[in-house]
């Protein structure tokens, strides 16, 4: 019989793994088991600890619904979203750099008419526009590219944080092109993540952005973030976000002709940006691709 010991218990693991396991699961589960058992190993971790964690990853699961992705927001303050997106762009080169797509996309935005202001109306903050365009790799200006939009209300909560102060109408803040002027704003810390912040004497704090995805069938997705160019958490956003080439001014604009273009009254601020595209003609539907990648089957 075996005898289980602390350096052969890694391969007893790693032997059950069977000849007809799909090549990619195989080189991610064996990479896993033997980074967790040498973790342990380094930690001299406890039962207590394990059982601890297995409660913690329950917890995540159980806060996490539709709207609220804790699992998202865990992979964000560890790093590894910051992290897989860096490894991501390293075959993306030429397009606009990516960044986080964070627990609050929601797929099923409706559809908006160019300059449609996506605060539904709302009055609170200082109106924004931010224009700019979406070209090829060569420069080309490109059409018929989808930009799914998304940021947080005035209030630094985005629509789908349903029960906070001044909730809001569904898909309000969500849309295209015609935005409200974002803030800086705390990513949630009510669920179990907030025990990893507040252990680590961390701030939740993220600069004010605003979320795109940005996608036409024949070219690469982008999913980015814009980031205003004077929030003080540029350097120490809590999900590492933050790119320099992503990092945009905005400027007052207080001339009544050019405010009553985009039917706005007294002065607005302005960001412009433009984004560029890779082709890649196995890319499709962005939308489609994100409701598959969330589902999950054995
Ligand atoms: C966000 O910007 O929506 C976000 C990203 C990561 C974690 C929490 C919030
Ligand atoms: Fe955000």
């Amino acid at each position: 019989m075996r005898d289980l010991n602390e350096s052969n218990v890694t391969d007893a693991v790693l032997n059950q793994i069977g000849p007809d396991t799909n090549p990619r699961v195989r080189e991610i589960l064996e990479a896993l088991i033997r980074h967790a058992h040498d973790f342990a190993r380094e930690v001299n971790l406890t039962p207590d600890e394990l059982l601890y964690t297995a409660r913690f990853i329950q917890a995540v699961g159980q806060i996490s619904d539709d709207k609220r992705e804790e699992g998202v927001l865990l992979g964000d303050i560890l790093g590894l979203s910051a992290l897989t997106e860096i490894l991501a762009d390293k075959v993306r080169v030429g397009a606009t750099e990516s960044s986080l797509l964070g627990p609050f996309y929601r797929d099923g935005a409706p559809t908006r008419e160019m300059g449609f202001d996506i605060s539904l109306g709302d009055t609170e903050g200082e109106a924004a526009i931010v224009r700019g365009k979406v070209t090829d790799a060569s420069g080309a200006p490109l059409a018929g590219v989808t930009l799914d939009l998304w940021q947080v209300a005035p209030n630094a909560f985005y629509e789908a944080q349903v029960g906070q102060p001044g909730d809001y109408e569904d898909y309000a803040y969500r849309g295209k092109f015609t935005t409200g002027e974002p803030v800086d704003y705390p990513i949630p810390v009510d669920g179990p993540v907030g025990i990893i912040i507040g252990a680590t004497g961390r701030h939740n704090m993220r600069p004010a952005h605003l979320h795109y995805l940005i996608y036409k069938d024949g070219y690469q997705t982008i999913q980015t973030e814009l980031f205003n160019e004077d929030s003080e958490f540029l350097d120490s956003d809590a999900v590492f976000g933050v790119k320099a080439s992503l990092v945009i001014p905005y400027q007052k604009i207080e001339d009544p002709a050019r405010a009553a273009e985009y039917g706005i009254e007294g002065s607005f601020y302005e960001g412009v940006f433009d984004f560029t595209m890779k082709d890649d003609a196995s890319a499709r539907d962005a939308a489609a691709a994100y409701s598959e990648r969330a589902s999950i089957s054995a």
